[in-house]
This record gives structure tokens, C-alpha cells and sequence, in this order.
């Protein structure tokens, strides 16, 4: 089998850490470098299994670094670049725009001029449903498909949209080899504690109150991480270059179920329940028409929601100091400024 060299950024995150564990698994023959500038949603203790494993190395650095990224392709000579690293919590861009840009788009910039430079065989975007806006509650028959409109929402989505156009871009004016995938919500093992489905968890296990914003309603389009990895997986490997695929679970949930799913699993009250103000600007509904992807790279979600949550839900019960180590830092005041409601 032949190997490869594939360049991971924010790899130290949530889906970047799995997507690392993955092919480290699935193709121990490849050689994995993970680029990451461990902002807050960066945790090295997650990919501390892999760190000794002479396939994988990891290079703390900002993927705005121009110099820095540059050289890093210059030694290491990836054929593949997969780019998670994002600011990828809409709240927090609410809150601070800007950081959104500078990474989002900027990063992405770097990341194809040194791709360009050094001729990597692909460069995959991972993009976001959230690129399409929402759709309303009371049509359930729409979905987004990769001809939806880009129409988004938080300067998050917005700054996810503008990489997807500029990725799109250098694959029309300078030949590069780009893939996208825009995938739906993601659930699992590692997920940082200010999405809704760890945040209600660890607030759960503590008896603390679980913040619902707005009617609660909202409905999500879930999937286990390690799906999204296969979905990555087999794009990078048999996607069509300048193809954008959509990647979704076909597992709407609104947010409230979720939250008394999570409840219900860990014996805890429905009174632990708050609805607070609303999400400015929230997106209603997102779902995923997943057909492109299915029909022409046979990808399917192997794990139902019913069985995913179960499964996380064990994760954060079994595995208490990654997430306690969270909560003792920075995330305090976060969680404090943010939740002053409650
Ligand atoms: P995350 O916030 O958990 O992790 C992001 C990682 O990127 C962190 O390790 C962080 O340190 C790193 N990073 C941030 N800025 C960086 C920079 N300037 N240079 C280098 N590294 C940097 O995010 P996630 O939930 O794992 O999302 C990963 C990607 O998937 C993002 O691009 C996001 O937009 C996309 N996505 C996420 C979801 C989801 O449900 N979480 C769904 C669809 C798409
Ligand atoms: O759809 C893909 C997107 O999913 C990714 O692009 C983003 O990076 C990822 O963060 C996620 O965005 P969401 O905004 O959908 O995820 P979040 O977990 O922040 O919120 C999920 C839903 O739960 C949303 O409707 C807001 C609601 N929510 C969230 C939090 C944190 C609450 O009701 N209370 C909360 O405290």
C-alpha cells in the first residue's frame, strides 16, 4: 500500500484529534503531521496516545504564520493537507469577530499558498453546514444541498463561508487540487465543554443548571464523529478535486430532546433545565441532504444517535480528568460572562 504524508491542522482540537486517531488506525503505513496552535480549544493530552507513535509528529504553530507554515512544508513535504483548524464556536464569535477572520480566512490563505508553493496532491477544506443558514421548522422536507445558497448567519459562519470561496477560488484561478466537505453538527469522545451536547453533560454530572436558549427548538442534523472521519477519509482518497460534499447524519434532533435524552441517561431532574436568552441571530433548523456523497463514495453513517449519545455520555463518565483539567482554567470566567443568567 502506498504511504503518504498528510499534513492535519487543528489537530489538537475536537474532530482534528479524532480525525488523527483515525487514520493513524486505519492507515498505519501514513505518516501524520498535525500543525496546531493550541489556542483554549487545543489540548495536547488528547493526542498524548498517538505522541510516541514514530508515523506521527506534532509542530505548535499558528496557521497564519506565514514563515513558519512555509517552512514546515518545506521539511516535512505533505502530499495531502487537511484543514481543521478553525475558531469554530459561534457564541464566542458573537462575542469577538475578529479572531474569526484572522484564522478562518486568513489561515486558510497560508495553508493553500504554501499548498500552491509546494504542490501537494490535496488540499481539503473541512467547511460547515453552517454556510447554508437555516431552514425553517415547519418544512421538514427541505434539505441543504451542495447547491443551497450560501447564506449565513454569525460572523462565524460568515468567515467560513468567505474560506470556502477563496478555497474554491485557487482551485479556478491557480489549478489547486481542493476538495470541501461541509458537515453537520459533530458529537464524541473530546468535544470541548462549551457545545451544547459536553457542556450539558458536565453541567448535568454537577447538578448544574442546563442552559436552553431561546424555545429550545432548534434542531440540529447530529453525527458521530468518527463518521465525519470516514467521510474525510474517503474524500481525501476518492473525492473529485473542486467538488464540494455535504456530510450529515440524518439525525434531527431539536435541542431540548437532546438535553432530556442526556438527563434521562444520567437519572438527573428535568428541574436542572433554564431557558435563557436567546442566541442572537440563531439558526433554526440545519439538515443535511447527504445523497452526493452517498451515491458517488458509498459513504454511510455507521452509528445511529440513539447509540452515539449513549456511548459519549460513558466517554465523559469514564473519562473525567480530560474534561475536569478543562474546567479548572480560563473556562471558568467563559462560562461565568457567558451564563450570567444562571
Ligand atoms: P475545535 O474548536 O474543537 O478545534 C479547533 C482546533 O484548531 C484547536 O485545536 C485549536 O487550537 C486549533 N486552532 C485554532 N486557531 C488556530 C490557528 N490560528 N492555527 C493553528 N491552529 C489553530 O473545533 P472542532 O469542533 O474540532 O472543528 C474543527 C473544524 O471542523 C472547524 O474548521 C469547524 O469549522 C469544522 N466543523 C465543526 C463541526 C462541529 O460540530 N464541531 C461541524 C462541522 C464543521
Ligand atoms: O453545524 C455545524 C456547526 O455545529 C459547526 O460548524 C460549529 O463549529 C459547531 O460549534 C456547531 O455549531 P452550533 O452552534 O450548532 O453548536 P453548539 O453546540 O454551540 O449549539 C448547538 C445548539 O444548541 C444551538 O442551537 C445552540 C444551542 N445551545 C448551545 C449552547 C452552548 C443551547 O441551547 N445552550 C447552550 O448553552
Amino acid at each position: 500500500m502506498n504511504s503518504k504524508t498528510i499534513l492535519v491542522s487543528g489537530g489538537a482540537g475536537f474532530i482534528g484529534a479524532n480525525f488523527v486517531l483515525y487514520m493513524l488506525k486505519k492507515h498505519p503505513q501514513y505518516k501524520i503531521i498535525c500543525v496546531d496552535a493550541l489556542t483554549y480549544a487545543g489540548n495536547l493530552k488528547t493526542l498524548s496516545p498517538v505522541m510516541e507513535n514514530p508515523n506521527f509528529s506534532f509542530f505548535k504553530l499558528d496557521i497564519t504564520d506565514r514563515k513558519g507554515i512555509f517552512e514546515l512544508f518545506q521539511s516535512t513535504k505533505p502530499d495531502i493537507v487537511v484543514n481543521f483548524a478553525a475558531e469554530s464556536h459561534v457564541d464566542r464569535s458573537i462575542k469577538d469577530p475578529e479572531i474569526f477572520l484572522k484564522t478562518n480566512i486568513l489561515g486558510t490563505q497560508v495553508l493553500m499558498d504554501a499548498s500552491r508553493e509546494f504542490q501537494v496532491e490535496r488540499f481539503h477544506q473541512i467547511s460547515t453546514d453552517e454556510v447554508y443558514g437555516d431552514l425553517p421548522l415547519d418544512k421538514p422536507e427541505l434539505l441543504f444541498t451542495e447547491k443551497t445558497p450560501i447564506h449565513t448567519s454569525s460572523p462565524y459562519s460568515a468567515s467560513k463561508a468567505a474560506a470556502d470561496l477563496l478555497v474554491l477560488a485557487y482551485h479556478r484561478t491557480f489549478n489547486l487540487p481542493v476538495t470541501i466537505s461541509r458537515c453537520s453538527n459533530n458529537y464524541g469522545p473530546y468535544h470541548f465543554p462549551e457545545k451544547l451536547i459536553p457542556l450539558m453533560i458536565v453541567n448535568a454530572l454537577a447538578d448544574k443548571a442546563l442552559p436552553v436558549y431561546g424555545d429550545g427548538l432548534n434542531i440540529r442534523d447530529w453525527l458521530y464523529v468518527e463518521d465525519h472521519c470516514l467521510a474525510v477519509d474517503l474524500i481525501i482518497h476518492h473525492g473529485v478535486v473542486g467538488e464540494v460534499y455535504n456530510v450529515g447524519g440524518n439525525n434531527e434532533v431539536s435541542n431540548i430532546d437532546i438535553v432530556k435524552i442526556i438527563l434521562k441517561e444520567l437519572q438527573k431532574p428535568e428541574s436542572l433545565i433554564r431557558y435563557v436568552k436567546d442566541r442572537a441571530g440563531h439558526d433554526r433548523r440545519y439538515a443535511i441532504d447527504p445523497t452526493k456523497i452517498h451515491n458517488d463514495l458509498g459513504f454511510l453513517p455507521q452509528t445511529q444517535f440513539k447509540d452515539g449519545i449513549k456511548k459519549t455520555i460513558a466517554w465523559y463518565l469514564e473519562n473525567r480528568a480530560w474534561w475536569e483539567d478543562i474546567l479548572k482554567g480560563d473556562y471558568q470566567n467563559y462560562f461565568q460572562e457567558m451564563y450570567q443568567e444562571i
